[in-house]
Formats: C-alpha cells, sequence, structure tokens
C-alpha cells in the first residue's frame, strides 16, 4: 500500500513539472520610446517568457511630434505597418502577452499587423500596455479585439514604466514562474 501511494505521488509531480515544462509564455511587445519595452521585460522576468520586440520595417521618426503625425495619419488610414521580424516556433506557445503603448486612444497600427499574421487559435492571450494619461481601458479592449480566437486574460495598464502591481496581477491571473 505504502509503495502504491509513494507511486502516485511521484507520478502526479512527474505530470505537473512535464506540464510546467511544457507551459511556454512568449512576451510580444512594441515600444517606441522604451516604456513598454521596461514593462515586457518585467513581466518576461516574472513568468519565465520569452520576449519578442516588434519591429517596424520602416522605422517611426524619433522625434516626438513626426512620431505623432505619422502614427495619426496610419490610424486614419487603418494602415497595417510591415514588420520586419517573426517569431520563431509560433506553435509552441501556449500564452502570448501583448503589449504596446497607447497611440491616438488606442494600440498603434503595428499591433493589428501583428494580430494578424498569427494564428491565435488555442491560445491565451494577456493584453497589456503603458500610457501617459488616458484609454487604457480601451487599448486593453482593443488587443483583446484584435485576438478573437483566443482565450484571453485580464490585461493591465500602467502609466509610464511603473512596473508597480505588476508582479501581483501576474499572481492574479496565475502567470508569475512557478
Ligand atoms: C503617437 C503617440 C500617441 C500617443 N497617444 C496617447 C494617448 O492617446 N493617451 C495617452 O495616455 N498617452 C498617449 N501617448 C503617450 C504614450 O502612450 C506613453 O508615453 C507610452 O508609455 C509610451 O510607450 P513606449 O515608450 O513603449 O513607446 C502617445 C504617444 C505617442 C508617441
Amino acid at each position: 500500500m505504502k509503495t502504491k501511494i509513494i507511486t502516485l505521488i511521484a507520478l502526479l509531480l512527474c505530470g505537473t513539472s512535464i506540464y510546467a515544462q511544457d507551459h511556454k509564455t512568449l512576451v510580444a511587445y512594441f515600444s517606441w520610446s522604451g516604456n513598454t519595452q521596461h514593462v515586457a521585460e518585467y513581466i518576461a522576468k516574472e513568468t519565465g517568457g520569452t520576449l519578442f520586440r516588434i519591429e517596424p520595417v520602416k522605422p517611426y521618426p524619433t522625434e516626438y511630434t513626426p512620431c505623432t503625425e505619422v502614427a495619426k495619419k496610419e490610424k486614419e488610414d487603418n494602415a497595417r505597418p510591415a514588420i520586419k521580424n517573426k517569431v520563431a516556433d509560433w506553435d509552441s506557445y501556449d500564452t502570448v502577452f501583448i503589449g504596446c503603448p497607447v497611440w491616438w486612444w488606442t494600440a498603434p497600427m503595428i499591433i493589428n499587423t501583428f494580430a494578424e499574421s498569427y494564428d491565435f487559435k488555442g491560445k491565451t492571450v494577456v493584453p497589456f500596455c503603458t500610457y501617459g494619461a488616458t484609454y487604457r481601458d480601451e487599448t486593453l479592449a482593443k488587443i483583446v479585439e484584435l485576438t478573437p480566437d483566443a482565450k484571453h486574460l485580464k490585461g493591465y495598464g500602467v502609466i509610464g514604466r511603473d512596473t508597480k502591481g505588476i508582479t501581483e496581477w501576474l499572481k492574479e491571473i496565475g502567470q508569475l514562474k512557478k
């Protein structure tokens, strides 16, 4: 009897660790001035996820006002700015964090390009964003809207690059590294 119980516990422990190894997380983000990158790096550290920086083929202007003008035009044109890089081994990820700054009250159009470039069936998407003052919830909702085939977990948004509260949020949604 004792041997049976020990064998059962060993099997259960083995099963749990196989699950933990199999569960893979991607932290995909777009960042223009570094805030979202900072937050994405923090999330990757806390979840054990792999970082993927969404890189535009045509870089945005480095000056603030010209960048806002390009971003505004892309939004008005419902543009799909091309992405330079590709996620390696997409199928191996179960959970995909998608993060971006708020641009003109919503996600930058390059997030549309990203969402339309991959198959989200069977994935769990977790939205996150950084912003100056407004439109956090609309931006998180936009990321959900852009990935209709995925399941979603509660998202999170921070002002600037403030990482306060992120660990608690990740714990709440069950994404902290074991
Ligand atoms: C083109 C553009 C549009 C923006 N629109 C908004 C906005 O609608 N609401 C807001 O709160 N912040 C807005 N911001 C501020 C950014 O969301 C904020 O600074 C963000 O943290 C920048 O992230 P990043 O450093 O990863 O690019 C805008 C910034 C830019 C460049």
